[in-house]
């Protein structure tokens, strides 16, 4: 599901505008470029316990959108320095098909950009992603590999990729979308040379040498309710514990759908499951997608959605942040591979907020449904 043709990007239908509304401004210094007196949502979630609300971002060159250079002051404002976001990960620059494009040449520009950006504005960096059958170089799915080559293909990769980033990644998703929804392998050429249990767990057993600062994630989508999906990323888990190989959190990508959103109980049952295995867990690519065109009713199911999502994660200790799939609707991923879905994020096209923003303000000070500061689920504070 998640590849796509590049091409698509320049057929997107645009996205609407400012008359689906938001309404909802909490004093942003709009345009001045300071971080003074608004209070972000990276602060509101501190304020709650995490540590951190992050947006992912991309570099110039790759943004999924021509023609929209005009916005990129106002994006980079409220990306970089606007006090709304502590974190961020490249969406695409640290990927196998940028970073190894051919066998044994590696290649950093891209993924460099946004991690200079990142240190440049004091934002935490999650890294991703290290073995991913999707936007895979295409050298490693066309290859004809004996175990040998293909294990020495991935220790390769891993090792220059993480030595090239070393001390400077909070946290890498190691091996990202492993699982089929019934908990079975996904057939990719690592688990076909090599099967599912060896292919992760040298991943992760290569990882564990390379950088001990950051923290090695398993990451994957549809793991935001229980079910046969979730329970292999459980044994998974339990299964490199039990062989004492390193892994330290669950990524939970959070690519949801307004019309069908989890429950804010199904995500905490979701986040529990993992978080009790002794594994830290993030909403790493959160997004909430609707049927276009965006109206009330879609907007203010999106607004529930983000609000069940975060303020599952606020609710559970183990959660430890999350990050939004980007921020400005035009950059969004979700129009190319989801037709007839859009507007996706908490800015829309001319930057006004969505209904939404207001739902995770809602959920980082404790105003989720079932939790009042003192109830049995809620284990982080909100101190106004
Ligand atoms: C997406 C990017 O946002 C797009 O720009 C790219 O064309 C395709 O990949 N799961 C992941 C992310 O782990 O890396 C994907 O990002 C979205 C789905």
């Amino acid at each position: 599901m998640q590849t796509k043709s590049l091409l698509s990007f320049l057929a997107l239908a645009s996205v609407p505008l400012a008359s689906a509304g938001n309404g909802n401004g909490n004093g942003h210094d709009k345009g001045s470029g300071k971080s003074c007196s608004h209070k972000g949502l990276d602060w509101y979630a501190k304020k709650a316990g995490l540590k951190y609300f992050g947006a992912a971002t991309d570099s110039p060159g790759q943004r999924e959108r021509a023609g929209l250079e005009s916005a990129y002051p106002k994006y980079d404002e409220i990306m970089w320095k606007s006090g709304e976001f502590g974190q961020t990960t490249p969406t695409n620059g640290q990927k196998w098909l940028f970073t190894e494009p051919t066998q044994g040449t590696f290649n950093f520009t891209e993924g460099d950009i946004v991690v200079s950006l990142a240190h440049q504005h004091h934002k935490l960096l999650r890294c991703h992603a290290l073995v991913w059958h999707s936007q895979l170089a295409p050298w490693v799915e066309a290859g004809t590999w004996t175990k040998d080559e293909l294990r020495s293909v991935i220790v390769s990769h891993i090792t220059n990729v993480m030595t090239h980033y070393k001390g400077q990644c909070y946290a890498w998703d190691v091996v990202n979308e492993a699982f089929n929804e019934d908990g079975t392998y996904r057939e990719s050429v690592f688990s076909t040379v090599l099967g599912g249990d060896e292919f992760i767990q040298l991943a992760f057993e290569t990882a564990s040498k390379l950088d001990p600062q950051a923290k090695l994630y398993y990451n994957d989508y549809n793991l935001e309710s229980p079910s046969a999906k979730t329970e292999a990323v459980r044994k998974l888990v339990r299964q490199l514990q039990n062989k004492k190989i390193k892994i330290d959190g669950v990524g939970l990508q959070a690519h949801l759908t307004a019309e069908s959103r989890p429950t804010l109980d199904e995500h905490v049952a979701a986040i529990k499951g993992f978080a009790e295995l002794g594994v830290e867990v993030a909403l790493t690519e959160l997004d909430v997608r609707l049927e276009m065109p965006a109206n009330a009713t879609n907007l203010a199911q999106q607004k529930e959605a983000y609000k069940n999502a975060v303020g599952a994660c606020v609710q559970v200790d183990g959660c430890i942040g999350v990050t939004i799939w980007d921020f400005y609707d035009p950059f969004s991923w979700v129009p190319a591979v989801f037709p007839g879905e859009g507007a996706a994020l908490l800015w829309f096209d001319d930057f006004s907020r969505h209904p939404a923003y207001e739902g995770v303000v809602e959920a980082l000070t404790n105003k989720t449904q079932g939790y009042n500061g003192k109830g049995p689920r809620g284990v982080k504070r909100w101190v106004a």
